[in-house]
């Protein structure tokens, strides 16, 4: 069978002279936190990245449908995002938001303007995790409730707060951190009891929403808290409806809806900027990160001004929150997705996408499940079609199988048995080509 290639790319990568990846991986060993998770058997150094590529340290190009885990949304080094870095560096890089300065504000009002008009007024933070421990404490501050319903399957951060709202025992240490936060049974109409065939299961999975709030809370909540698309949990999509019903019955228990759109938001689902909007729902704190500093160190929590007020009551403080660096690559990654048509590139792309898994899934017993929207894919991998036995030692195959080939997928799912296909939103048809080949070739060998 023909060896899978790359489609052409004229870049040309700069020629590597630091240090050897042993050196490195040696490194690493003595001086950072055995916590350190690296892919593959012999893990790969990356040193060099332009748009849907990177280059290893012998300038071997790689397509990456990753993104530095659903983070790099309009491209690696994406010039124009990186020239507005650039500039901004060199005239000031930080003085924090105790002064003014424009960028923050401008981009503010740009970020406001993607959201429904009630949601406008924007927190700036670093990380994911800080942004949802931020939405929690507004939820908790302005409903003067303590509890919250989360999702089972759920990532939400690795913070002490968020930990808690996290639901997969993989990510949580045996140390207190759920006080409060209950999880509804995942709505996976792969796995879950009502499946795609059912019209009905949004509304039979959100019922245990309604049965936490009444069995396990006071019968009163301060938020129902949701990725719009389980990322770290496998791609799953919530069937029609499930949203809309959960957040009813939050709302009536005195609750605020919390949207987690750190890897569902710009773009990324194709049919809409938002995930939520998939869903037809409109939140009342949407939390984002990742995707939004194609790279940097930049996350926001938006609301409504009512609910906004609450933190006035002390002072709340970012350091780094809303720095200008930051904000002027947020603002560049805006204007980059519209620009160039981004959200309308995930949505063809992504359907030509859909079209080869689903192809792939004909040919080969192992694939389960594809699923998602636009560039938010899972491909489930199963021992078994009936028994759904998840194929975890098979899927790590096809993972290290892919790399060799010149392509990096994600993985996850409880089990670590779903490839996770998210790439940067500027990837073309001939890119999934080879990715198509790619796991074809590698399904093969198994
Ligand atoms: C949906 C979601 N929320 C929150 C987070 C936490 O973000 P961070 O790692 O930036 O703290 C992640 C990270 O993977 C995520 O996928």
């Amino acid at each position: 069978m023909k060896m899978p290639q790359l489609p052409p790319y004229d870049h040309q990568p700069k020629l590597y002279s630091g240090p050897a990846q042993e050196e490195i991986m040696e490194l690493r060993r003595r001086y950072l936190t055995p916590s350190l998770v690296t892919y593959y058997k012999n893990p790969i150094m990356i040193v060099e990245g332009s748009m849907q590529y990177v280059y290893d340290e012998r300038g071997r190009r790689y397509l990456d449908v990753f993104g530095g885990i659903v983070t790099i949304s309009v491209g690696h080094c994406h010039p124009y995002v990186t020239q507005r870095i650039r500039e901004q560096m060199e005239i000031l890089q930080h003085t924090t938001t105790i002064y003014l300065h424009p960028i923050i504000a401008q981009y503010a009002r740009m970020l406001a303007e993607k959201l429904p008009a009630e949601l406008r007024v924007c927190y700036f933070v670093n990380s994911g995790s800080e942004a949802n421990d931020l939405a929690l404490l507004l939820a908790r501050l302005y409903t003067g409730n303590y509890d919250v319903v989360a999702l089972r399957n759920a990532y939400h951060g690795g913070s002490a707060s968020t930990m808690g709202l996290t639901a997969q025992s993989t990510w949580k240490y045996n140390y207190p951190h759920s006080f409060g936060i209950h999880h509804a049974i995942a709505p996976d109409p792969y796995r879950g009891p009502w499946g795609r065939d059912d019209p009905d299961a949004g509304i039979k999975y959100a019922s245990d929403v309604r049965e936490i709030i009444e069995f396990a809370t006071p019968g009163c909540v301060a938020a129902f808290i949701a990725e719009s698309i389980q990322g770290v949990g496998g791609a799953v999509v919530y069937p029609d409806g499930f949203l809309a019903q959960a957040y009813e019955y939050c709302r009536d228990a005195g609750g605020l809806c919390i949207a987690d759109e750190v890897q569902t938001g710009f773009g990324r689902t194709g049919s809409h900027y938002w995930g939520f909007e998939t869903q037809d729902v409109i939140p009342d704190i949407v939390t984002m990160a990742k995707g939004i500093g194609n790279g940097l160190p930049l996350a926001a929590v938006v609301t409504t001004p009512a609910i906004a007020q609450t933190l006035t009551r002390r002072i709340h403080f970012n350091t780094f929150g809303g720095n200008p660096v930051s904000c002027a690559g947020g603002k560049a990654v805006l204007e980059v997705i519209d620009r160039e048509n981004l959200q309308q590139n995930a949505l063809k792309i992504g359907n030509y996408l859909m079209d080869g898994l689903k192809g792939l899934m004909d040919k080969h017993d192992l694939i389960g499940d594809v699923r998602g929207r636009g560039l938010m894919t899972g491909v489930e991998l199963v021992k078994d079609r009936r028994s759904k036995e998840p194929a975890k030692g098979e899927c790590d195959f096809v993972f290290e199988r892919s790399k060799e080939l010149g392509l990096l997928v994600g993985k996850g799912g409880f089990h670590g048995n779903v490839l996770r296909i998210k790439p940067p939103l500027c990837i073309h048809e001939g890119d999934v080509d080879f990715l198509i080949e790619v796991l074809d070739f590698a399904l093969k060998e198994v």
